[in-house]
């Protein structure tokens, strides 16, 4: 497999940390980081296989740096490229706007017409609607460090562990 970028977007760190621990999985050989405000469009396409992620803000919006990441993605030709997605959110106090801007990620590449894989269960999260949810389950890897740090480490070993059978 080639180098994966791993591009994110991070207001307070969480989506950092999660960014650096998905490195740390796929090891450092294998998987770059890059914030996105450092991110032009030469860097996006250099990578064959993309992992995208960031928060969500306000009231299910998107965090202001990934809104700014959304124009330079639009300089990049997509189609060629394996893209897996994850999104952090608070199932408690925002359960009806929960990681929904993981949904309009997921909504950004299938409009650039990239592969999305890394699809995820909505099985063990409580919420009543997330934009990230289409056909029942997540469209990425959903995180609740606010609200479920224990389950951490297990779901990006498994999600690592998918991607290495999706990324080909
Ligand atoms: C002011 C504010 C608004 C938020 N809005 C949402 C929201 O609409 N939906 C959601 O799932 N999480 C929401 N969150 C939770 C964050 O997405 C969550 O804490 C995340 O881990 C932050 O990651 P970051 O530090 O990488 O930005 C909000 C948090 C704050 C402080």
């Amino acid at each position: 497999m080639s180098k994966i970028g791993i591009f994110y977007a991070s207001a307070m760190g969480n989506t950092e940390a999660v960014a650096l621990d998905l490195q740390q999985q796929f090891g450092q050989e294998q998987a770059d980081v890059i914030h996105v405000a450092d991110a032009d469009k030469d860097m996006i396409s250099a990578y064959d296989y993309l992992i995208i992620g960031g928060s969500t803000w306000g009231a299910g919006e998107i965090q202001d740096d990934m809104a700014d990441f959304f124009k330079e993605l639009d300089e990049v030709n997509l189609t060629n490229k394996k893209v897996a997605l994850f999104g952090l959110g608070d199932q408690v106090a925002y359960p009806f706007a929960f990681a929904d801007s993981l949904g309009d990620l997921y909504d950004k590449m299938v409009s650039k017409k990239a592969t999305v894989v890394g699809g995820w269960p909505i099985e063990g999260y409580e919420f009543k609607s997330s934009k990230a949810e289409r056909n029942g389950q997540f469209v990425g890897l959903v995180m609740d460090i606010d609200n479920q740090p224990e389950k951490n480490n297990e779901r990006i070993k498994a999600w690592v562990k998918q991607l290495k059978k999706e990324f080909k």
